[in-house]
């Protein structure tokens, strides 16, 4: 008798283990992104949920509050190890070193972080200081962005920036004096009376700072800016075509391959935390105005969490996730639309199963359309992936379209 129960105990555990082997196969990689909203100056081209800090940033306040939102969203990480982690803004490179180490080791002790887990922080060169660099990287920090922009100091007044060039050239070196050995540069172009040569300028800088990683967006005139209200004079579409692609052929010839529309990234440095976006892996997004979007692993339902976006009233609910923010499901009409909003961003696309793994649809389900961009060359399939063609790549926009419910 004894034995037969050691037996059925035996048999319920390692069904158990298989269950949990399964849903852990099946779930979508984990990344958790954390917002820190305040900036010394708003950018008058910026739309992004960042506000002007008036005084010191309420860094304990706010660390208290976001731990208490990350443990609402506890749950939705199940057994699931965070992969990535990716303290954006704003300017997260506000908040002092010993902010950030209090804010990782809470995360460490509500979700398991993954040892080898990319941990990023987001920095403005005009708040770099050595000793601030060298504890983020011992508060575990690993990979450190950098919004440089450009490295012209007219150009960078005109952008309303806090820095100059030599802050930017500063920033890199105590970022790299601090230990940082996995850097990005934010860098922008087509911007106001921005010329050819100035801009591959720009570029040829960035390069020969040999960051393993360079994010180069195009400037665009967002609403509810500055720019928006008053448009600064930016130069022709063509000029500004012209320059993407001597940009791209300069990084290509520099080994930064363009893995995605605004990323390019040397060897093996692509930015996991985004490829998790991009690949339509789940996310928890915790602070104001941070999104997520988490897998149901029992339904396979797909929900989008967003928190409330000012950060005075995100810090006044702090503790009551009713008033946190929201939670939707994500309708299975819109899904393979916001899969391929992501996935065909990335200049590999995507395989077949993927698509299956993370929207629980079938691959018929994206035709006709898949076929009538196939035969028009806008896709292409090869060695299993789905991707953008060249033409495709550059009309995404219009691909898109076509999927559009
Ligand atoms: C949150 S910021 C980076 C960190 C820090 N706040 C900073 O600006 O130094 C994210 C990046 O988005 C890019 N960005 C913001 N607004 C943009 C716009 N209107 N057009 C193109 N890129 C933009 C900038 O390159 C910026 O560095
Ligand atoms: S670009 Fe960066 S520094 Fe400027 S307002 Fe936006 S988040 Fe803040």
């Amino acid at each position: 008798m004894a034995g037969n129960n050691k037996a059925l105990e035996y048999i319920n555990v390692a069904y158990a283990q298989a269950v949990t082997l399964i849903a852990m196969t099946l779930a979508p990689p984990l990344s958790l992104y954390i917002h820190i909203p305040w900036c010394v100056r708003k950018c008058p081209y910026c739309d992004f949920n960042s506000h002007r800090a008036e005084a010191e940033p309420p860094e304990r306040d706010y660390i208290a509050a976001l731990l208490a939102d990350l443990e609402t969203e506890c749950a939705d990480a199940g057994t699931r190890p965070i992969e990535s982690i990716f303290i954006g803004g704003g300017t997260p490179s506000l908040f002092s070193a010993e902010a950030i180490s209090q804010l990782l080791a809470g995360v460490r002790q509500r979700v398991t972080v993954a040892a080898d887990a990319e941990i990023t922080l987001e920095a403005n060169p005009g708040t770099a200081e050595a000793g601030k660099f060298r504890g983020f990287r011992q508060a575990g920090i690993n990979r450190l962005s950098i919004g440089i922009q450009s490295f012209n100091d007219a150009q960078l007044q005109r952008l309303g920036r806090i820095h100059g060039r030599a802050e930017a050239l500063r920033a890199v070196e105590l970022a790299r004096a601090a230990g940082f050995d996995n850097l990005n540069l934010d860098l922008m172009f087509g911007l106001p009376g921005q010329t050819h040569a100035d801009a591959l300028a720009d570029l040829r800088t960035a390069i020969d700072l040999q960051p393993e990683h360079l994010s180069y967006y195009q400037l665009t005139l967002e609403p509810n800016t500055v720019f928006h209200k008053y448009p600064p004079r930016l130069p022709e579409d063509e000029a500004i075509w012209a320059v993407q692609e001597a940009g791209q052929a300069l990084l290509a010839e520099h080994g930064y391959q363009q893995y995605e529309v605004s990323a390019y990234a040397r060897s093996t440095r692509r930015c996991r935390h985004n490829l998790n976006y991009w690949r339509f892996g789940d996310y928890l997004g915790i602070g104001a105005g941070a999104h997520g979007k988490i897998t149901c692993m029992q339904t396979g339902d797909i929900q989008r969490t967003a928190k409330i976006r000012h950060p005075q009233h995100y810090l006044d609910a702090a503790g009551q996730p009713e008033r946190q923010g929201t939670r939707t499901g994500v309708e299975p009409a819109d899904l393979r639309f916001e899969f391929l909003m992501n996935a065909l961003r990335l200049r590999e696309g995507f395989p077949g199963s993927l698509f299956r793994d993370r929207t629980g649809l079938d691959l018929d389900t994206l035709e006709p359309e898949l076929s009538a961009c196939l035969t028009e060359g806008l896709l292409e399939r090869q060695a299993g992936f789905i991707r953008c063609s060249d033409t495709g790549f550059n009309f995404l926009d219009n691909v898109l379209q076509r999927f559009l419910n």
